[in-house]
């Protein structure tokens, strides 16, 4: 079976290959620090080896409370935000078919709490009146406003359709297994619960229940995407050698790349499937790297629609830029393209062949232009979009997150920025406990 390849000799003409290689002991050291657990954040290494720690009794409990949701609402509801939602989202939407929510030949899945969109709730609100529906609400922390507020509003209206004892068969809740508002309430309330490990930070907690409930909900098989990543865990292990370990060669490279000028990393991809796949990618970089006035910008476009918007700045535009494309090798499905007679669209000379053709010849003539522009360019080759090879791909990007921070000089595993919105929003809002910011907020707006 392949696997997942990693393609880097597309940036040597931008970074020396020797000073790529030059970072083995760097990549090395960095790997140590994980797997010794010595370095910063260290108290959150809990997904490195999260995938070979998953039992079959565990995901056979995760896939029994999914069938049990499935057998019983017509919609379920993610409620989460960040590392509580992306991973989740980001394997649906990659598995699902794209009109699924037309068709609805299984229950549909919505997110909720991700944004505190007013006409967004009105409107899922709206749908939920004539559904079934469960919730699925996830929070690590379990006091977290957005999904916090979501979750306030939506079990009091499946209470209010269901009655509180049918409802309370209808929630589950994913958080801490003793801190929190979420747990308090959960146990409180007498929900189903799955617990998430202190040691699993939010953007590292795809392959915990965190992500596996809700893709298990929408039909995909988690035992698949567990074992894609315990493959991958293989194939990264400390016992690799430098040169053939993907993560350790992406961490580096990009590494090299940042050093060189190369400030911003777009993760490209040619399938629409894979859109929140990158925002996914974007949270887990970002959120690991972006600190100490440090760390790539972490961008994205879907190709080829974006080469119609985006692709002007990135043939021409500020040569600040590098590409790491996602592509996958072979399509599920086979579209032909039709011979027509009076050829009005001149097009005959693309009778015959399939429309992922048309779409890989657009993917090798954009690195080509882009390489030409000025722009380094990496790959990842994706045999096929299903659980398994996407099990491969999140476990690459979070083995590689991890080196590529200790090798950038950051804890990779907290996120102290994230608070300083949260502060100023709490005392706008007058919270209690925030009276003293309150006072000091609302004089700088004077
Ligand atoms: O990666 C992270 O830790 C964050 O993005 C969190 O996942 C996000 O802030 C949500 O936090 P919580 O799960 O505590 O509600």
């Amino acid at each position: 079976m392949k696997d997942i390849q990693l393609t880097i000799d597309k940036t040597f003409g931008f970074v020396n290959q020797a000073a790529v290689q030059g970072y083995k002991q760097q990549a090395t050291e960095a790997q140590k620090m994980l797997h010794e657990g010595t370095g910063k954040g260290n108290d959150f290494l809990g997904w490195l080896n999260l995938p070979k720690e998953l039992t079959p009794e565990f995901l056979d409990d995760i896939n029994t409370t999914a069938q049990y949701l499935k057998d019983n609402c017509e919609v379920i509801v993610v409620i989460g935000i960040g590392g509580s939602y992306l991973g989740a989202k980001a394997v649906n939407d990659a598995l699902s078919d794209t009109f699924a929510w037309i068709k609805q030949d299984k229950p549909l899945i919505v997110y909720a709490g991700q944004n505190i969109g007013e006409d967004y709730l009105y409107e899922l609100q709206e749908l939920l009146k004539t559904k079934k529906f469960g919730i699925i609400s996830i929070s690590k922390s379990g006091t977290t406003t957005e999904p916090a507020l979501a979750f306030r509003l939506l079990k009091t209206q499946l209470e209010q359709q269901q009655g509180k004892q049918e409802a309370q068969k209808l929630i589950v809740c994913i958080t801490d297994k003793a801190r929190g508002a979420l747990r308090t309430l959960a146990t409180q309330e007498g929900y189903k619960t799955f617990v998430i490990e202190d040691n699993v930070g939010g953007r590292y907690s795809v392959l915990s229940p965190v992500g596996l409930l809700p893709i298990a909900c929408a039909g995909f098989d988690i035992k698949q995407l567990v074992a894609g990543a315990v493959r991958m865990q293989e194939l990264c292990d400390i016992s690799v050698p430098y040169e053939q370990n993907p993560a350790a060669q992406y961490a580096a490279v990009r590494n090299e790349l940042y050093k060189n000028g190369k400030t911003t990393e777009i993760l490209v991809n040619f399938n629409p499937k894979l859109h929140y796949v990158s925002e996914w990618w974007k949270q887990l970089y970002g959120e690991s790297e972006g600190k100490e006035n440090k760390g790539i910008f972490p961008a994205s476009v879907d190709f080829t629609t974006d080469l119609h918007s985006m692709g002007q700045w990135i043939q021409e535009g500020q040569r600040t830029i590098f590409e790491t494309v996602i592509s996958v090798e072979k399509p599920n499905h086979e579209v032909l393209f039709p011979f027509n007679e009076d050829n009005l669209d001149g097009l005959n000379f693309l009778a015959g062949k399939r429309v992922d053709e048309v779409n890989k010849m657009a993917e090798l003539g954009t690195m080509l232009a882009h390489i030409d522009g000025g722009v380094p360019n990496i790959k990842i080759s994706m045999p096929q979009l299903n659980e398994y090879y996407l099990g491969e791909l999140i476990y690459f990007f979070e083995k590689a997150c991890g080196i590529s921070g200790y090798i950038l000089g950051i804890n990779p595993f907290n996120q102290p920025g994230v608070e300083a919105y949260k502060k100023n929003m709490f005392a706008l809002l007058d919270k209690p406990g925030y009276e003293e910011e309150s006072k000091k907020i609302k004089q700088r707006l004077k």
